[in-house]
């Protein structure tokens, strides 16, 4: 990722300073016409920006230490995609403030093969005057999103959007079983059917999003009570040999919304059972 990224900005035009712990890894970056640092501290004061991408948040105090004290870091900004928890952002912002840098904290929405195109974006949370003075850099990488001063929201938000996708991918991955259990193509099955399906039912998210924030249940169209009325899905798949358990948790959590007395209410008040107002 820290290759793709680097790559970007070299495309877009800026002055960019490498450096990666097993020398040699960024040997095209160099050809690109990036100048390779031979230590932290040497990249940290070759740069303004200094942009952190490796793969444990743990390690990334490790590196702040190898930049140098605070005369080294006053006045530069840190902007760390390193994937990690909120709370180890607010740790992070709290180091690098007290070392006289801005700090940035990112979550990138994409894979290296798709950063710098327009399906990829970027969470930020943070120092919002470092967000806007280095916006147009930061947008080399993608879209930039910015969620707010709070440095742990872009950790949130990007654990959010995973669980949103996981939660696809775990859709996916049943109804492929379903469809390979009596022999059918899950390739044809995929682009025929089930991506027109996802895409129409995408469009009855905002009204659920909205009546999660409003606390407001009443259904628009499909009751609770009506879509439990039977485990057709339970059912059929233990009859076919598919396993149920990535769809058993959710049906569980509708069925016990239902027990508590909200069976003409939409789906979206299983809300209420995962966390509280
Ligand atoms: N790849 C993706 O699709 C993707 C998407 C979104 C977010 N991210 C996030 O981006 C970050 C990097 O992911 P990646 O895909 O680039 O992983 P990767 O391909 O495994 O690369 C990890 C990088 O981190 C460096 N590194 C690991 N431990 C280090 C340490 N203790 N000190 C210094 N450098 C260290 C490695 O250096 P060496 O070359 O020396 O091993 C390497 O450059 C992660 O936090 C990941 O969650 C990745």
């Amino acid at each position: 990722m820290g290759r793709a990224l680097a790559g970007a900005l070299l495309a877009a035009g800026h002055r960019v300073t490498v450096w990666n712990r097993t020398p040699g890894r960024a040997a095209e970056l160099l050809e690109r016409g990036a100048r390779g640092a031979a230590s932290v501290a040497e990249a940290v004061a070759a740069s303004e920006v200094v942009l952190v991408c490796i793969l444990d948040y743990a390690d990334v105090g490790t590196l702040v230490e190898q930049g140098g004290g605070r005369a080294a870091w006053q006045g530069r900004t840190v902007v760390n995609v390193t994937n990690g928890s909120p709370e180890e952002a607010r740790a992070m912002a709290e180091r690098v403030a007290g070392l006289g840098a801005a700090y940035l904290d990112g979550g990138i929405m994409a894979v290296p093969e798709i950063i710098a195109t327009p399906g990829a974006f970027v969470l930020y949370s943070g120092a919002p005057d470092a967000f806007e003075a280095h916006r147009e850099l930061l947008d080399s990488f993608a879209r930039s999103v910015f969620l707010g001063t709070e440095p742990g929201r872009a950790a949130l938000h990007d654990l959010a959007l995973l669980s949103g996708m996981y939660g696809m991918f775990g859709g996916f991955a049943h109804a492929a079983a379903l469809v390979r259990s009596e022999g059918g193509s899950v390739a044809e099955f995929t682009t025929t059917l089930l991506l027109p399906w996802l895409t129409a039912m995408a469009d009855a998210l905002p009204p659920m999003a909205a009546q999660v924030d409003a606390g407001d249940y009443a259904v628009t169209g499909s009751p609770l009570a009506m879509q439990v009325a039977h485990d057709s899905i339970g059912d059929v798949s233990r009859a076919q040999g598919v396993s149920p358990e990535l769809f058993t948790p959710v049906f569980a959590l509708m069925r016990r919304r239902v027990a508590d007395g909200h069976g003409s209410e939409g789906f979206a008040g299983v809300v209420e059972l995962l966390a509280r107002r």
